[in-house]
């Protein structure tokens, strides 16, 4: 008899904390995906329609592949007289290390977006584009499809010029 309690006593003591670990985990599940909970309920957020970013909403990527080449090369979007291309021609200076990344001329760690509005106020002397824009988006893709140049040959001494050099350290045994 007392061994039968004994046993019913240890069982429950074992269930218990697995009962709340179960029920703990389901909560977490449902939290971290607020839509797997009822996806064809009416107030389910992600059957709701989006609220766009911006009213001229742009979905042909040719087309703003033109668009950031016309921008690139537009010395009327600042004031300074400058294009983009004045110092960046076929995408000169731009980098493929992925933003965002510190940069020299702003002294600062920034993201793609906000290095191009530096370089509209600064050497463009004009006005920052608008977060949301098309103009912005267009730019941006301009400078992520012409980037080439790569940081580690400017810093590894042996992407120097005269690889064949007597005084090249890479040609050193
Ligand atoms: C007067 C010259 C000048 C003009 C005009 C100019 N830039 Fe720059 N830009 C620079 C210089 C110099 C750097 C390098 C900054 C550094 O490394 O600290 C730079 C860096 C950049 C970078 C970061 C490149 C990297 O390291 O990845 C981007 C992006 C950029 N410019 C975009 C633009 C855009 C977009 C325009 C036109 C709206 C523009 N620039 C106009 C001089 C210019």
């Amino acid at each position: 008899m007392c061994k039968n309690l004994k046993r019913v006593f240890v069982a429950v003591l074992l269930a218990v904390p697995l009962i709340m670990a179960g029920g703990v985990k389901d909560v977490y599940a449902a939290e971290k995906n607020p839509c797997a909970k009822n996806p064809c309920a009416a107030k389910n957020p992600c059957a709701m329609k989006p609220k766009p970013i911006r009213t001229n909403a742009i979905t042909d990527k040719a087309k703003l592949m033109d668009m950031g080449a016309k921008l690139w090369n537009d010395t009327k979007l600042g004031t300074s007289g400058a294009a983009c291309a004045t110092c960046h021609p076929d995408g000169n200076g731009l980098k493929k290390t992925p933003f965002p990344k510190y940069l020299k001329m702003p002294n600062d760690i920034v993201t793609l977006d906000q290095m191009i509005n530096f370089c509209m106020m600064n050497p463009m002397k004009g006005k920052p584009l608008a977060w949301n824009s098309v103009e912005l988006t267009a730019l941006a893709a301009y400078v992520q499809a012409n980037a080439k140049e790569d940081d580690k040959m400017m810093k590894q001494p042996c992407g120097m010029k005269q690889p064949c050099g007597m005084k090249n350290p890479c040609g050193k045994k």
